[in-house]
């Protein structure tokens, strides 16, 4: 086949030109040309034919309504975030941090898979001794894995559609290239074309195809973050390196619920699944520390305990805000709320917050527990023993209800809290054993209990 034109595209306004420039000659964006295959508009075999055949219209109701048939990976907590299993024709990407886990993950969900079905992984970064290795220190039985050391798209391919495999995993799609683009792989322009291509095959084959993304901090350069809407479902993994845990959340799924969250602890054997993490996040003091202040949060169908810390402190210059697994945003309106309906002010004050363990709170649940942490710090004094806290804070200084709220209050019951305080509306019904329930109807209520 004749090496087919490139072209470069503006990802702003779509312009093409026939070289690259730094700045777009139709919009003026600068740095926003990509390569991409130039598209011959005549002739069969076209790059993005349908994927379904002959397109022709059909009455939704004539459509039998299966539930997709799900290829559990028999890795529970990877099979939860994927919302019960891999998918025929699915493809997944998997997103992290260098180091985190996640070749780790895919050979130990290969070494099980191949029990069943064919499971082809094809390995860009590492050699095929490497893969090996590494399968011989997890104590995984890899045998009848078929190992694909190759980074050339068109020889992975063919390999793809000559072996049909059920399971594909490319490790990882950032070493990738395509022969029909001259950018290096990793760049955009490859990364994108690469993905474009497996996806297709995927969905022509019913190969299910993992697809393993390096993310960098800053999360965009040539990253997984591209790739996201064109696959099925976008798995990142979070957790901090220098701590053992590990979690896996979904952040989106064409088959399935988001939000779940996977949690593993990295050990020498690999990832080992934590079926019971609900006490993960506590960190342990002997006595109450001031700042500390621990928090349910519900992650897709289970409540977690999470300890969040701030640290105020007199600032030196421009008061510093801070937050790590929680957003900053929340946390300067947490601070006007704080001033404005409980005359706390931190105006002069540095601002710390942080979530135990890495974990990543997005939900607004946090609120209460990051307010009453920042009170008991700037007043240096501990929350009371064995409390947890919840509840969304509204600008008008309201504790607002959040959701799942008797299940959180169950799960702090179930690990020995004693004391929750809550939304007013989330208040239970029915008693629940051991737990004594402080409802709160403003964030001046809450504020005062502490005194
Ligand atoms: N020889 C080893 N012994 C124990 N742990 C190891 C060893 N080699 C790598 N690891 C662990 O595995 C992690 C690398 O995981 P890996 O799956 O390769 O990450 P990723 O594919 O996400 O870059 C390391 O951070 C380390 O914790
Ligand atoms: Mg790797
Ligand atoms: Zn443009």
């Amino acid at each position: 086949m004749a090496k087919s034109k490139t072209v470069f595209t503006c990802t702003e306004c779509g312009g093409q030109s026939l070289k690259w420039q730094g700045q777009c000659p139709h919009c003026t964006a600068w740095n926003s040309m990509v390569e991409s295959v130039a598209e011959s508009t005549k002739g069969a075999g076209h790059r993005f034919a349908s994927l379904g055949g002959t397109a022709q219209a059909v009455a939704l109701g004539d459509i039998e309504a299966k539930d997709f048939p799900r290829l559990p990976t028999l890795i529970q907590e990877f099979d939860r975030v994927l919302g019960g299993g891999l998918v025929e024709g699915g493809v997944v990407l998997i997103g992290g941090d260098p180091g985190i886990g996640k070749s780790t993950l895919l050979l130990q969900a290969a070494a099980r898979l191949s029990q069943q079905v064919s499971v082809l992984y094809v390995t860009g970064e590492e050699s095929a001794q490497q893969v090996a290795l590494r399968a011989k220190r997890l104590g995984v039985d890899a045998s009848r894995v078929l190992l694909l050391p190759e980074i050339e798209l068109e020889k992975i391919q063919a390999v793809l559609l000559a072996s049909r495999p059920s399971v594909a995993v490319i490790d990882s799609i950032q070493t990738l290239y395509s022969s029909a683009l001259t950018s290096a792989p990793g760049s955009v322009a490859q990364v994108r074309e690469c993905a474009a291509q497996l996806t297709r095959v995927a969905k022509q084959t019913g190969i299910t195809i993992v697809f393993v993304g390096h993310v960098t901090k800053e999360g965009t350069l040539a990253g997984p973050r591209v790739l996201e809407h064109m696959v099925d479902t976008v798995l990142y993994f979070e957790g901090d390196t220098h701590t053992s845990f590990r979690m896996i959340r979904a952040f989106k799924n064409r088959f399935g619920a988001v939000n779940e969250l996977g949690v593993f602890a990295m050990t020498e054997k690999g990832l080992r699944e934590v079926s019971n993490p609900s006490a993960l996040f506590l960190s342990q003091h002997a006595t109450p520390v001031a700042g500390a202040c621990v928090m349910v949060t519900q992650e897709g169908t289970r409540p977690l305990l999470v300890e969040l810390q701030a640290l105020v402190d007199d600032a030196h210059g421009n008061p510093k805000r801070l937050t790590v697994g929680l957003e900053l945003n929340r946390l300067a309106m947490l601070l006007a709320v704080l001033h404005r309906h409980a005359g706390i002010a931190c105006f002069d004050q540095d601002v710390f917050v942080n979530a135990v363990g890495g974990v990543r709170i997005a939900e607004p649940g946090a609120d209460l527990a990051v307010l009453l942490a920042i009170v008991s710090s700037l007043r240096n004094r501990p929350l009371p023993a064995q409390h947890v806290v919840f509840g969304e804070v509204g600008l008008a200084g309201e504790v607002r209800p959040v959701q799942r709220g008797q299940e959180r209050l169950k799960e702090a019951a179930k690990l020995g809290f004693t004391h929750a305080i809550c939304p007013a509306a989330n208040k239970p019904r029915q008693p629940i054993a051991g737990l004594q329930v402080i409802a709160v109807e403003r964030v001046m209520e809450a504020v005062d209990y502490l005194k």
